[in-house]
C-alpha cells in the first residue's frame, strides 16, 4: 500500500475496469520501471509477473525505443493519416508483415485491441459485400471470449459482466460458440487439453441453424487470455479453420495478447500452425510504450475489398491517429529487439522451465488447477462460498505487498511475465504465490 504522503487527489479519475470505491481507500500507485520490475511512489519494488498487461514483452525501459520515440517525436510529432502519409508507417506495416504468416501481409494501423477487433469484423463484412455477398452480416463469437470494449467487441465477446448493461445495443445476429473450460477432463494439463476439440464441431451446428450465407466470421482468441487463461484443446483450432474454410466464413483470430512471443513464437497461429484470414493485434506491437495496433490481413481479402471499389476511398474507416508517428517508431523499435534479442526463441526456451515451476502449484492449498502454455499460466482457486473472486483478489494484493505483480479474473490467477525474465525469477514468482496462499483463508 502507498503512504499518504505520496497520494494525489484521486477523486477526479474514474478508473477504467477498477473498483474504484475500493482502490482509492487502498491506493497501489506506480512510479518507475526498468527491465523486469516497477517501483511504487514509496520506492517498493515490484516484479512485474504479468508484462504491465501482457504488454510490455521486452521488459520495461528499452533505451532503444525511448530514443526512437524521442527522435520522432523531435522530427515529425503528427501527420494525418488520411489522404496522407508519412515513411515510418509503410516501413512499420512492412515489419509487422515479416512476423505474420505468409499471406497475412496487408496491415491497417489501430490504437488499440478494441480498435484492432471491431477494424477487423468491419473488414469482414466489407469482404463479404465485395464479394457480392452482402448478406453474409452474422457474426460468431465464444463463450468466455475477451475482444476488448467495442460494440463490435463486445457483442462477439463472451463475458457477461461486459455485455449485461449493454445489451439492448449489442449487434444484431451474434451467436456464440460454447466455451472450452471443462476441469472435470482438463485439470492440471500441461499445455494443450487432450479433451474438448469436439467443441469445434459446435460451429457446423450453428451454420446449420443461421445457414453460411448468412455468416461473415468467426472470431476466436486461439489462447484465451483476460477470461482466465484457456488453452485451446488439441485439434480445436485446426477444426475451426476447416469448418470456416468450407463454409466461405472468415477466420478472425484475437492475437492482442499471443502475438509477438507470448507462446514461444511470433504469432499463436505460427505456433498451432493454422493460418486465418484476419488477425487483430496490439500490446506487444509497440511494448506498450505508445499506445498501437494493427489489422493483419491476407491479401486476397485485401485486394477483394480494394478491387470491388470504385475509384477514391475504398474502406472508409480509419483513426486520426492510425500509424501515429510515435507509434510507427516504437514498433519499428520494438519489432527489432525481437528480432535482435531472439526474444520469441527465448520464450520457447524458457517455457518448460515456466511450466515446471508453475505446476508445482498443482497441490498448494486452494488450487483447483494449474494450466500453461508458453509464457502463460492460469491457476484457478475454489471460490469462497458466496463470494466469487475474492480469493484471488486477497491472494493479488498480498502478492503486490510482497513485490510480485499478478492479475486475476474471477479467482484464476494469470501469470505472463515479460520475456526477458530469468529463470530465478521465475521460480521467485510461484514460490511466493504459494507461500500466500498457505497463508489465505
Ligand atoms: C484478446 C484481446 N482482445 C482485445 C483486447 C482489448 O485491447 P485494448 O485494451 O488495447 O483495447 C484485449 C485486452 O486485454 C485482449 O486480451
Amino acid at each position: 500500500m502507498t503512504s499518504p504522503a505520496d497520494i494525489p487527489d484521486l477523486s477526479n479519475l474514474w478508473m477504467p475496469f477498477t473498483a474504484n470505491r475500493q482502490f482509492k481507500e487502498q491506493p497501489r500507485l506506480l512510479a518507475k520501471a526498468r527491465g523486469m520490475y516497477y517501483t511504487t511512489v514509496d520506492g517498493k519494488q515490484v516484479l512485474d509477473g504479468t508484462a504491465g498487461l501482457w504488454c510490455v514483452n521486452a521488459g520495461h525501459g528499452r533505451s532503444e525505443i525511448i530514443d526512437a520515440i524521442s527522435r520522432q517525436a523531435a522530427e515529425l510529432d503528427y501527420a494525418p493519416s488520411f489522404q496522407l502519409g508519412h515513411s515510418d508507417s509503410f516501413r512499420a506495416a512492412t515489419a509487422v508483415t515479416r512476423m505474420m504468416p505468409a499471406g497475412m501481409d496487408r496491415i491497417f494501423f489501430t490504437n488499440s485491441g478494441s480498435e484492432s477487433v471491431d477494424t477487423a469484423l468491419k473488414i469482414a463484412l466489407a469482404y463479404h459485400r465485395a464479394r457480392g455477398e452482402g448478406q453474409r452480416t452474422r457474426l460468431i463469437g465464444r463463450e468466455r471470449g475477451y475482444h476488448g470494449v467495442g460494440f463490435g467487441g463486445i457483442s462477439v465477446g463472451g463475458i457477461s459482466p461486459n455485455r449485461k448493461a449493454f445489451s439492448g445495443a449489442l449487434l444484431p445476429g451474434v451467436d456464440h460458440l460454447p466455451h472450452t473450460h471443462d476441469l472435470s477432463r482438463n485439470a492440471h494439463t500441461r499445455g494443450q487439453p487432450a479433451w474438448g476439440e469436439h467443441l469445434a464441431d459446435e460451429l457446423e451446428r450453428i451454420v446449420a441453424l443461421h445457414d453460411a450465407s448468412t455468416i461473415a466470421a468467426v472470431i476466436v482468441e486461439p489462447l484465451a487470455g483476460s477470461t482466465g487463461v484457456l488453452v485451446p484443446p488439441k485439434g480445436y483450432l485446426e477444426k475451426l479453420r476447416a469448418i470456416t474454410e468450407k463454409h466461405g466464413i472468415l477466420l478472425i483470430f484475437d492475437e492482442v495478447i499471443t502475438a509477438f512471443g507470448r507462446l514461444g513464437a511470433a504469432t499463436a497461429s505460427e505456433y498451432f500452425g493454422v493460418t486465418p484470414d484476419l488477425m487483430s493485434l496490439a500490446k506487444g506491437i509497440s511494448n506498450a510504450s505508445v499506445p498501437a495496433g494493427a489489422v493483419a490481413v491476407k491479401r486476397e481479402v485485401h485486394d477483394t475489398i480494394l478491387g470491388a471499389a470504385a475509384n477514391g476511398i475504398e474502406f472508409f474507416h480509419g483513426y486520426t491517429y492510425s500509424a501515429h508517428p510515435l507509434a510507427t517508431a516504437a514498433i519499428l523499435a520494438t519489432l527489432e529487439i525481437y528480432e535482435r534479442e531472439q526474444l520469441f526463441q527465448r520464450a520457447r526456451a524458457l517455457s518448460a522451465k515456466f511450466e515446471d515451476a508453475a505446476h508445482q502449484l498443482e497441490e498448494a492449498r486452494h488450487v483447483i488447477d494449474v494450466r500453461n502454455l508458453g509464457m502463460v499460466a492460469g491457476i484457478e482457486l475454489a471460490p469462497r462460498d458466496g463470494a466469487p473472486g475474492a480469493r484471488a483478489a486477497e491472494v493479488f494484493r498480498k502478492c503486490f505487498d510482497q513485490g510480485i505483480m499478478l492479475r486475476y479474473t474471477g479467482d484464476i490467477l494469470a501469470i505472463s511475465p515479460p520475456l526477458i525474465i530469468e529463470e530465478s525469477q521465475i521460480e521467485e514468482i510461484f514460490g511466493k504465490i504459494g507461500a500466500v496462499l498457505q497463508d489465505t483463508e
